[in-house]
């Protein structure tokens, strides 16, 4: 195992009207004048949003809105908020919504204190130094960004979508977590969530770094938990017990507890934001995609990891041979994607000719020449990765 610093300072309330403690935790970190950031209409029609803005109207605290940001959010929303939260001296802001709203509320956090152009921070020209404190009212569990330090965002010019990793300034002050809010989830989101969630944890998992049993085991528990509570919030989606266990498993998937003294990939995560920003496709459903063909290359380079998750996990017990275990397993994920209704192919994610070579030269000029934490790829393994998958 290695070293590690673990801190994840964000206050989680989770149940049963979660949502009615807004003004309170706002109040509790000194906010006074607040920025809600929503996304396309969904807490519109919910009515959260209305219940959301009466409580800070009661509690006495100014607030002005964000509306209207969109999945796989870009620049110019951040730059609107940026521009908005200085004219209103904002000095908080309150996210209700999914990992769109939320790391667009990072940026602008991120962006309002900096004197330069907040993309700054995502093209590696400068260190997040300081930030506006954030509240988050999760509405879908999937990206987990409720209790990660990290914001995903789309440079427009270029199609450039990059991931901003922070230890600690990008992290909630607090986050409510209410499982009631996602009843109203479409199928779709509900299992593009399930596949996210899943995959920050094989992020972690696929991993080269020895002697980890506690952090393998951890997030074998996860993912066999997520695997059993799927099925139940598919079927039937008022499950509050089943949509509560999804929902905290979305949490625990991200917030770097399975990730502590290890080296973590990260290489399906890279090649599938390659898809969502040429193709704007789901994140989730583009990843489910992604894994089967990144654990199908694995299985015949470095197959150890992969066998050990479809002996442990998936319940492959008769195949000796590491590579043909591996396999099995990633055909079982492959069907357990398809009864979610995941796509597992370009052509299933309604891509039909990919253009693989523009996808690796985005990947490689975003994130080096060489990537992977747990088998390092090169372009010419990327582009193969991307071929499995069609
Ligand atoms: O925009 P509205 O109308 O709210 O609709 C949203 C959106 O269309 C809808 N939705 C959310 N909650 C709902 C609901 N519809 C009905 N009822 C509800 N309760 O769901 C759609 C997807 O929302 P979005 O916020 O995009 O989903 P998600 O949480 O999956 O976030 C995806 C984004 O997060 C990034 C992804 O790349 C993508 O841009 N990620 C962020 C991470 C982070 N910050 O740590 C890590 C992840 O790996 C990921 O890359
Ligand atoms: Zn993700």
């Amino acid at each position: 195992m290695d070293n590690f610093t673990y801190c994840t300072p964000t206050k989680y309330i989770f149940g049963h009207g979660a949502e009615n403690h807004t003004a309170e935790e706002l109040l509790s970190i000194s906010a006074t004048r607040v920025m809600v950031v929503y996304g396309g209409g969904s807490v519109l029609r919910s009515g959260l949003l209305a219940r959301v803005l009466l409580q800070l109207d009661d509690a006495g605290i100014y607030h002005c809105e964000l509306g209207g940001v969109q999945p796989n959010p870009t620049d110019p929303k951040v730059r609107e908020g940026i521009e908005i939260c200085r004219r209103e001296q904002i000095d908080t802001l309150l996210a209700v919504g999914g990992g769109s709203v939320i790391d667009t509320a990072k940026a602008i956090a991120a962006g309002v204190p900096y004197d330069g152009d907040f993309w700054d921070f995502w093209a590696g020209k400068a260190t997040v130094q300081s930030a506006l404190p954030l509240g988050v009212v999760l509405t879908i569990p999937a990206a987990g960004s409720e209790g990660s330090g990290n914001s995903v965002i789309t440079l427009l010019d270029g199609m450039h979508k990059i991931s901003l990793r922070t230890d600690f300034w990008l992290r909630p002050k607090f986050a409510l977590l209410n499982p009631e809010l996602t009843f109203t989830l479409p199928p779709e989101q509900t299992a593009a969530g399930i596949a996210d969630m899943m995959a920050h944890i094989f992020e972690r998992y696929f991993s080269p770094t020895a002697d980890v049993e506690v952090t393998d085991r951890v997030a074998e528990g996860l993912l066999m938990a997520i695997m059993e509570e799927a099925p139940k919030v598919m079927s039937n989606p008022t499950d509050y017990q089943a949509r509560a266990n999804i929902m905290w498993s979305g949490t625990l998937a991200h917030n770097g507890i399975c990730g502590t003294g290890r080296r973590e990939d990260w290489v399906s995560h890279f090649m599938e934001h390659e898809i969502s920003a040429v193709y704007g496709v789901t994140h989730g459903a583009g990843l489910a995609v992604m894994l089967p063909a990144f654990m199908s290359f694995m299985a015949h380079v470095a197959p150890a990891k992969g066998a050990q998750l479809a002996r442990r996990v998936m319940g492959v017990t008769d195949e000796p041979d590491d590579t043909a275990a591996a396999l099995e397993g990633i055909r079982r994920l492959k069907d357990f994607f398809t009864s979610l209704g995941l796509p597992v192919t370009f052509n299933q994610l309604g891509i039909d000719k990919p253009n693989i070579p523009l996808l690796v030269q985005k990947l490689h000029e975003n994130k080096g020449e060489r990537i992977g934490g747990y088998f390092t790829l090169t372009p010419a393994d990327t582009e193969q990765i991307y071929r499995l998958a069609l």
